[in-house]
């Protein structure tokens, strides 16, 4: 799968953040957004300008109420996807250490799946490859 000149690139960034047990934490898309229902590694768009861990720190805070020290993200690999309008780049970090309440902020849910039940929320096709990556770390 690669982008071709006529493909918009949309470069995404998203985290799993990982509990003391191990689970990750999965957020589902509210209503009105594109995807609405499907769960997914927290995170959002890079805006012109932003690193991608300055862009995490930024969305976590919004969306989730957690707040992250950038030394604390590390990435672990991206996902690559064609949807029919736009190409998506999105790399996934993880973190271990955050402070702040997990908090819907938007009103969408969140949960905390065990590695082996992360299967079992349906997610955007892009989300998909990356689960066998993060079980593989856990
Ligand atoms: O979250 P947002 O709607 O800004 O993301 C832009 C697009 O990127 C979404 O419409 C969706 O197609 C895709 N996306 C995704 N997986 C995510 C986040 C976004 O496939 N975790």
């Amino acid at each position: 799968m690669t982008a071709d000149a006529q493909t918009k690139l949309v470069l995404v960034v998203a985290c799993a953040l990982i509990d003391a047990d191990g689970r990750v934490l999965l957020a589902q898309r509210p209503e009105g957004k594109s995807l609405a229902g499907l769960w997914e590694f927290p995170g959002g768009k890079v805006e012109p300008g932003e690193r991608p861990e300055q862009t995490l720190i930024r969305e976590l805070a919004e969306e989730l109420g957690v707040v992250v020290e950038e030394p604390c993200l590390a990435p672990l690999t991206f996902a690559s996807h064609r949807y029919e309008t736009f190409h998506l780049l999105m790399p996934l970090y993880v973190c271990r250490r955050w402070t702040g309440i997990v908090t819907g902020r938007e009103g969408q849910a969140t949960r905390w799946v065990r590695p082996a039940a992360l299967r079992d929320h349906p997610m955007p096709p892009a989300d998909e490859p990356l689960i066998a990556h993060l079980v593989a770390l856990l």
